[in-house]
């Protein structure tokens, strides 16, 4: 059977680094707390020049030059964002432009932090299904556009950053083995944003209510997150006939250290199979599974052959997991 391999893998984090001494100096918080609740340690904000497309396309070029490709051999471009660089068009539309690909199609897929698993989902899936031999997935944001730099329970969190991988159709082992995906909107008002869509279009009331900011109920966004990033985890890997001693290294996206340590314990992985970078570059949505696995890749510390579980969670609430063969 086909898989789509990985065959090139990049990342970009924007150059200006906030630290949570900064933070001190902007809300009520101390870096001991945001430390010891969340594993942060600093984070990275896009300057005003740079939209989510810009940085999606300095990690797609990385990516591209990793695999030996021009922008001309790609065949389709996935984008994972929370934070388009406008309604419409799609923040994957300006980044076909901007790579200067053929006219090739291009889509973004929203599903909050989880656009991770579902934009490597649907991008392997037009690979497996033989319509497109090359496809370009990413997962970009600027969450600190829809941030309120004054609500220390998000603020402390939400940061910027753009991974990529290039997909190519191989017979071989290597590549996305499987992708299991999940949704269940009961949860919706654990974190969402109000304002600038079709319930509540954009106004001088929306805007001066702060709907245009993310809202969030942490601790119990937290509660629900760790159980079922455990369960999507585990359940991709029984149906595959693996068990957690298969896993050469586990990827989860990097909402809280606390959430992925009480997940892997959950799961009964062992810390040092878990993939973590939480601590530089706090919670980049969609972005965080790219961004982890360039620097697996680049470190060393994805071997070929490896077996690698990815696993998601984020607002609507979504969640997923992925396996794949490095
Ligand atoms: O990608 C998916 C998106 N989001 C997430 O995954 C986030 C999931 N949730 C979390 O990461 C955690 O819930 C937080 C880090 C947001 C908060 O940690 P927590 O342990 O759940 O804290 P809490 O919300 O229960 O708040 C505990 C206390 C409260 O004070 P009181 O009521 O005990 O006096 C908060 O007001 O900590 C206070 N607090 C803060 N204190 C200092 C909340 N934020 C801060 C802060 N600095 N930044």
């Amino acid at each position: 059977m086909m898989r789509a391999r990985i065959i090139g893998v990049g990342a970009y984090a924007p150059k200006r680094i906030v630290t949570n001494a900064d933070l001190e100096k902007m809300v009520d918080t101390s870096d001991a707390w945001i430390f010891q609740r969340s594993g942060i340690r600093e984070r990275r904000v896009a300057d005003e020049s740079e939209a989510t497309s810009d940085l999606a396309v300095k990690a797609a070029q990385q990516a591209l030059e990793r695999a030996g490709l021009v922008p001309d051999d790609i065949d389709f471009i996935v984008v994972g964002t929370t934070t388009a660089d406008m309604q419409f068009p799609s923040t994957a539309n300006f980044v076909q432009h901007k790579l200067g690909c053929r006219r090739i199609g291009s889509v973004d897929v929203w599903a909050a932090c989880t656009a991770s698993i579902y934009s490597l989902a649907v991008g392997s899936q037009f690979v497996q299904t033989g319509k497109y031999r090359r496809v370009l997935c990413i997962g970009a944001e600027t969450l600190s556009r829809i941030t309120d730099w004054t609500d220390r329970g998000t603020c402390v969190l939400l940061a910027d950053a753009a991974g990529a991988a290039v997909l190519e159709a191989s017979e071989g082992e290597s590549g996305v083995i499987d992708a299991d995906l999940y949704s269940d909107a009961r949860h919706w008002e654990l974190l969402y944003m109000p304002g600038g869509g079709s319930r509540n279009p954009a106004s001088h009331e929306t805007v001066t209510a702060g709907m245009h900011y993310a809202k969030m109920k942490g601790n119990e966004l937290f509660k629900v997150a760790v159980r079922m990033f455990g369960e999507c985890a585990g359940a991709i890997l029984e149906r595959h006939g693996l068990g957690v001693r298969d896993v050469d290294l586990f990827i989860p996206h990097q909402a809280n250290l606390r959430i992925i340590e009480a997940a892997a314990k959950r799961l009964g992985m062992p810390m040092d199979r878990v993939f973590v970078n939480i601590d530089r570059y706090g919670n980049t949505g969609a972005a965080s599974i790219y961004v982890a696995l360039e620097e697996a890749a680049s470190t060393g510390r994805l071997k070929r052959g490896d077996l690698v579980l990815l696993a998601a969670f984020g607002g609507g609430v979504t969640w997923g997991a992925a396996l794949l063969r490095w």
